[in-house]
């Protein structure tokens, strides 16, 4: 018998405890660190909403995240066919479909950004946005964006590199990449950590991240904080259920999922304690929008000594770890393909990244050529975003939350949760089951309602 590419992704699988937790954190940390987490907070008034953010990811996002890792590792298929498995002849599966979409629909916007920061890579290295003067950063960005040829080309650069590696396989070509980065971004992070910190007017932006204003929360900040918390674990759409598939039978899976968390948010903490002085101190405004991170983190760099090359090698590790976070979005789609339509990883990987280089080109161009195309009073750019995370990644979490809670149940799941009793961990188990169950569903239901102005709660 012939073997086909599906057998072969069945058998391999990440061949490391480390490797695993590098590969989930490689998924998780990536431009919603660094870029999405310090606009957002930026645009939705601060610490409060930091507050709030982390409530939902504790609550919310990191049991569903769990819940994915167990229904991927059980049945070892990808989102579609992990819930076909588990339920046989139900519409659950529909649940992976919309993954599928979701993760198709990220990547639309997700390599339009991931291509800034590479051409940033360039920028830092020639000079051009060595520069501490707001004008001047804020011109190379805008002229970046308002291209057409330039956006475009690093778009389908990013969408080469990570089809590549894709095209390599699971534990090779992800884990390999994954395990280097994840260390030095963390040590360089820091290093502008200190720089902002000691930034004149600093301790503005410090109060801006950590002493919350309750005044500025509304349902929809609420469901923008939702909605980032799973943007940021990767949930609510197949991808950790994916990943999970790949992961070994004796891995600690709360465990690992609690690990990611924690070292993911504080990834997202460095990122905002990197700029949020810098925007005080330049005389920014923390709503700036998409731009923050292109605008602000060039002129800490530049007012430092050895700047320049700290800056390229800033924008190299950005680039690293959007490329982790890119390769876990493309494998969702590309292991339904192999696997439920029996393409080879080859076609599988092909087919999709030129599809999204079609879509994202839409996103890409909505600052320039497309600019009046317009959904719901929001260019295409925006609307990806918005219908992603803000509907179909909280849809994803209700759903695969109630799977666990109803449909599954206690005993099977619990099962998974304790590597079948080998594992101690009743009491977390407990307290999971109950967030799946009822808290998460309950929750985010309400949150959506009236985030999207369905239901007045005040
Ligand atoms: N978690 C990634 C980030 O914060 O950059 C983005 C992401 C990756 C979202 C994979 C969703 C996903 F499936």
């Amino acid at each position: 018998m012939q073997e086909t590419q599906h057998d072969k992704l069945q058998r391999e699988g990440f061949s490391s405890s480390l490797g695993v937790i590098a590969a989930t954190l490689g998924s998780a940390v990536g431009l919603g660190n660094i870029w999405k987490f310090p606009y957002v907070t930026g645009q939705n008034g601060g610490a409060a909403f930091i507050l709030i953010y982390l409530i939902a990811t504790l609550l919310i996002s990191m049991p569903v995240m769990l819940s994915e890792l167990m229904i991927g590792r059980k049945t070892n298929a990808n989102a579609v066919g992990a819930l076909r498995k588990l339920a046989p002849q139900e519409p659950w599966f529909l649940l992976g479909v919309s993954g599928v979409l979701s993760a198709f629909l990220i990547m639309a916007f997700y390599t339009d950004v991931a291509g800034w920061v590479f051409s940033y890579i360039f920028k830092a290295a020639v000079g051009t946005i060595h520069s501490t003067s707001p004008e001047q950063t804020y011109a190379v960005f805008q002229g970046l964006v308002s291209g057409v040829g330039e956006p475009l080309f690093w778009q389908i650069f990013v969408l080469v590199v990570t089809g590549t590696i894709i095209m390599s396989g699971v534990a090779k070509g992800i884990e390999r990449v994954t395990k280097i980065l994840m260390p030095v971004l963390f040590v360089l992070l820091f290093i502008v950590d200190i720089r902002s910190l000691m930034l004149p007017g600093a301790s503005e932006g410090l109060k801006f991240l950590f002493d919350p204003d309750f005044s500025k929360i509304s349902f929809s900040v609420v469901l923008a904080a939702l909605g980032l918390a799973f943007f940021k674990l990767s949930v609510g759409m197949g991808t950790m259920t994916t990943y999970g598939s790949y992961i070994g039978k004796e891995e600690d899976l709360p465990r690992i999922a609690l690990k990611v968390m924690l070292s993911d948010t504080l990834v997202s903490i460095m990122a905002g304690i990197a700029i949020f002085p810098a925007v005080f101190a330049f005389g920014f405004k923390p709503n700036d929008g998409p731009s923050l991170l292109f605008i602000t983190i060039p002129m800490v760099f530049s007012s430092m000594p050895f700047g320049r090359p700290f800056m390229v090698l800033f924008f190299i590790l950005v680039a690293v770890a959007a490329t982790g976070a890119m390769l876990s979005l493309l494998e969702v789609p590309v292991a339904y393909l192999v696997e439920e339509h029996k393409l080879t990883r080859r076609v599988a990987t092909l087919g999709t990244i030129s599809a999204v280089a079609l879509v994202g080109s839409t996103a890409t161009l909505s600052t320039s050529l497309l600019s009046d195309v317009m959904f719901f009073g929001k260019n295409m750019f925006d609307f990806y975003d918005f219908l992603t995370s803000n509907i179909l990644l909280p849809l994803g979490g209700i759903f695969f939350a109630l799977f666990v809670g109803w449909r599954w149940g206690y005993q099977r799941m619990f099962t998974e949760f304790s590597n079948d009793r080998h594992l101690k961990n009743e009491g977390f188990a407990k307290i999971y089951f109950f967030l799946v169950k009822y808290v998460a569903p309950i929750a985010i239901m309400l949150v959506l309602l009236a985030g999207l102005g369905f239901l007045k709660l005040k």
